[in-house]
Parts: C-alpha cells; structure tokens; sequence
C-alpha cells in the first residue's frame, strides 16, 4: 500500500498542534512515548478494514452508522458494570434502528481510549484559583486543585491500560452471548414495558419480536454468529498526537500505515485545520477518519480538507460528523449537501445532535434538551431527504447509567432534577431510557 506523499508518523511535528497539555517535562513524555511504542497494538488492521468497507456501504445508504458513548472516559468508571451497560444500550439502540431502516447497523463505541478532551479554555476559574482546565483523564484529573490539574504523561499509559481492559470485556461481551439478538430483543421489551412512552413504541417491538420469531420458525439457526454475535468497533478523539503516533503501526499483512490506537480515529471542530497537526497526522494513517463539523465552517476549507484526508475519494474514509445544533442546521447543511453532492465526494453523513445544543441551566449545570437533540436529527433526516443526499448515521453522547444530566425525555427530567445523578467529568450525556427513546423515534422516522 502506497503512503501518503511525505508523510511519515512524525510528520505533524512540523505542524502547529492545537489543544495539546502543557506537559511540564518533555523527557518524562518521551519516556511514556516510548514505551507506548513497543506495546501491542489495541486493534488489528484487518478490523479497521472491515470498518471501512462497512462505512464504505454506508455512503449509498446500504449500511447505517451508529456512534456513541461518553463524552470523557473516566478511569474510575472503568468497571464491568459501566462498559457492559453502555455496550448494552448501543446494541438495542441498534437492533431497532436495523429493523426500522432495513440496513445492517454499524456499531461504533465512543469507548476505550476516549480520553483526552479539546477545551474552550486553557484555564478555569473555581473561586480565587485559576487552575489549568481539565483535558481528560489521559491528561490531569477533573478535582479543581493545581496538583489534580497538572498534566501527568504517566496517564497516557494509564490510558492505554484501561483501553486494553475495557476493549479486551467488549470482545468477550459481544463474542461470548451476551450480544444474541433475542437477548437484546428482551432488553427492548422490558424498556418498552418499563417507559412511560412504552406504548408508542410497544407496536414495533412486537413487529421485531415477530421477524425473530418467523426466522426460527422457519428453521434459520439461532446459533449462528450473526445471530448470537456483534460487531462493534470503538473510536476516539484522535487529540493528543503523541499517542496516536505511538500506537500507530505498519500492517505487516498490506504494508499500510494503520493508527491501532482505535478502528475509528475523528478530528474536533477545535483541530480541523488544513494547515494544522492532526489533518497532517491523520492523512497518512489508513483508517476510517471523522471530521466534526460545526456551522462556522467555510466550504472552500471543507474542501481542502477532503482533498489532504481523502485525495482517492474512497468511499468509507471519510465520515462527516455534522453538529451544527437546532437553530443552524437548516441553514447551514443544505449547501454543504449540495456542493458535496456536485462534486461527488464519497462521504458518510452522520448527524452530531449534541455538541451544537449545549447549554448552561439556571441551576448552573451544562446540558441539552432532549425536544432539541430530536429536532436536530429531525431536521438533518429532511435536509438529506430534500437534497437527494444520503443520512448515513448518528453520534451520541450516552451512558447506560441513569444519569440526570440532559432535560426532558419521558420521564420528563427538569432542570431542577440535574443535581440528582450528574456525573459527567465533560458533556451531558443521555441516559438509558433517553437513548433508547431517540432510537424508537428515529426508527419511526425511518421505517420503511
Ligand atoms: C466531542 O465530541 O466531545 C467534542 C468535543 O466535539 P466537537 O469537536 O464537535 O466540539
Ligand atoms: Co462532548
């Protein structure tokens, strides 16, 4: 396989480096580097290669893309109970939007490495003290003290650790049966049952119940992979190049560049430069790569990014992660749809319904209305619709936990119910129940 024209992994450094820590000592994160080097790789490039031939699918509607998970990992949440309950609500989200959409759903985790945070701001004022901002715990840790807040590069190993565990409990959860279609089938019945809005949705988890129930009575074994095992990949911010630079490999079966940190490797809306260090650093690896786009983007930019990331307009390279938030959206992706579509760039589109509608609450907690992720969503499926242009996905912020920290949904969470169980270190993020009712609504929007 061909390497990109003056690229190597080091490249980047050539180039400014948004978003980086403030290390206080290079020898000590050259130290981490190189032992992060050595170390096995957390995925294998055949795995990166199927993803890619799946998004590839997802471009002509063939396939759908379903991306979620925290928006900071947080090494104390690393438990078998957490990742087994996310990992859970991503897989009945995606049994229903199969059904609904007639596609088979690609699973993508924002899970096992998703560390290291872009910030508004270098520094945050709590009381008297300006501290150094939390940039996730592969960085410094969230407690508003200056010790927490210095950045210690041992977290970077720290970090490779726990993608290692977490990914090593996803193999075995999605491998070993807990994944079986009629195992999830009974989770989605037992929400539907449990939700205030159950009966809305009471009427399409029979429909599934049904198509499982034909399948075996027809005969189809219910003991095959496809029955009893998932696919699921995981993804991150690629932030903190140093790391991705480690863990990027050859693929000693194709000779490619391959950055084995994650299958899927995104680009913030913070470090999307053309001329910056993270476009350099992921134009050379041959993974499927997301770019966040928010609604200040400048369609000439857009462009040159498409030619530095994907110059051989493969299809599956490229995922465009559109957050644009409620009140842009209309505006703001049409024309991108239109000019993409002219040029016949190969994109998957998936809609970001989070980042666009965050917002502070009387109460002071940072969150998002649950009406206004739905409406965004809403919105992208008719601007594809009416443009003719294909809605390849969508990309959450959710836990399986029971958090309060997005308002509205069934169970009508209010402003005033936020201090109950927020816990994110970063985002809001949808609970169980608000994750699984996006899913039924989507679903109703998309049935065939
Ligand atoms: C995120 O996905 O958590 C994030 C920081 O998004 P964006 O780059 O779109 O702001
Ligand atoms: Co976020």
């Amino acid at each position: 396989m061909e390497s990109a024209e003056n690229w190597s992994k080091s490249s980047w450094k050539a180039f400014p480096a948004l978003q980086q820590p403030n290390w206080p000592n290079q020898a000590a994160v050259d130290k981490v580097l190189a032992e992060l080097s050595i170390l096995p790789p957390l995925v294998f490039a055949g795995e990166i290669r199927s993803l890619k031939a799946l998004l590839a699918k997802a471009v002509n509607g063939d396939a759908f893309l379903l991306q979620g998970g925290d928006c900071a990992e947080d090494f104390s949440q690393v438990t078998a109970p957490k990742i087994r309950e996310t990992l859970k609500v991503l897989l009945q989200m995606a049994v229903t939007l199969t059904y609904a959409g007639g596609v088979p759903v690609i699973k993508v985790g924002r899970i096992a490495g998703q560390f290291a945070k872009p910030r508004s701001s270098d520094t945050e004022q709590v009381g008297e003290l300006v501290l150094p901002s939390y940039r996730g715990d592969m960085v410094n840790s969230p407690e508003p003290t200056m010790d927490a807040r210095l950045a210690n590069p041992k977290r970077m190993l720290k970090g490779y650790n726990m993608s290692a565990a977490t990914l090593n409990l996803l193999r075995a959860f999605t491998r070993g049966g807990f994944a079986a279609l009629h195992r999830v089938q009974a989770w989605n019945q037992e929400f539907v049952a449990q939700s205030p809005m159950g009966r809305s949705y009471e009427r399409m988890a029979k429909q599934i119940d049904q198509a499982i129930r034909f399948m075996e009575t027809i005969g189809i074994s219910m003991d095959t992979p496809q029955i009893t095992q998932a696919q699921f990949f995981t993804s991150h911010e690629a932030l903190l190049l140093g790391y991705e630079e480690a863990l990027t490999r050859v693929d000693s079966t194709t000779g490619g560049w391959y950055d084995c940190s994650a299958h899927l490797l995104w680009i913030g809306e913070r470090t999307r430069q053309v001329d910056g260090a993270h476009v350099e650093f992921l134009r050379g690896v041959l993974n499927p790569i997301g770019v966040k786009i928010g609604p200040g983007y400048e369609i000439d930019d857009i462009k040159r990014l498409i030619d530095k990331l994907s110059p051989d307009n493969e299809p599956g390279r490229l995922t465009f992660i559109t957050r644009f938030g409620l009140k842009n959206i209309e505006q703001r992706l049409p024309p991108l749809l239109r000019e993409m579509k002219r040029e016949g760039r190969n994109i998957v589109w998936s809609c970001d319904p989070m980042h666009g509608n965050t917002y502070t609450s009387s109460s002071g907690h940072k969150t998002r209305k649950f009406n206004d992720i739905l409406s965004e969503i809403t919105s992208f499926f008719e601007a594809h619709w009416a443009e003719g242009t294909i809605p390849g996905g969508v990309h959450f912020e959710l836990t399986g936990d029971n958090v309060t920290e997005c308002i509205g949904g069934a169970r009508d969470i209010v402003d005033g119910d936020l201090d109950r169980n927020y816990l994110t270190t970063c985002d809001p993020r949808l609970n169980a129940e608000q994750s699984l009712e996006v899913a039924f609504q989507i679903a109703e929007m998309i049935r065939k």
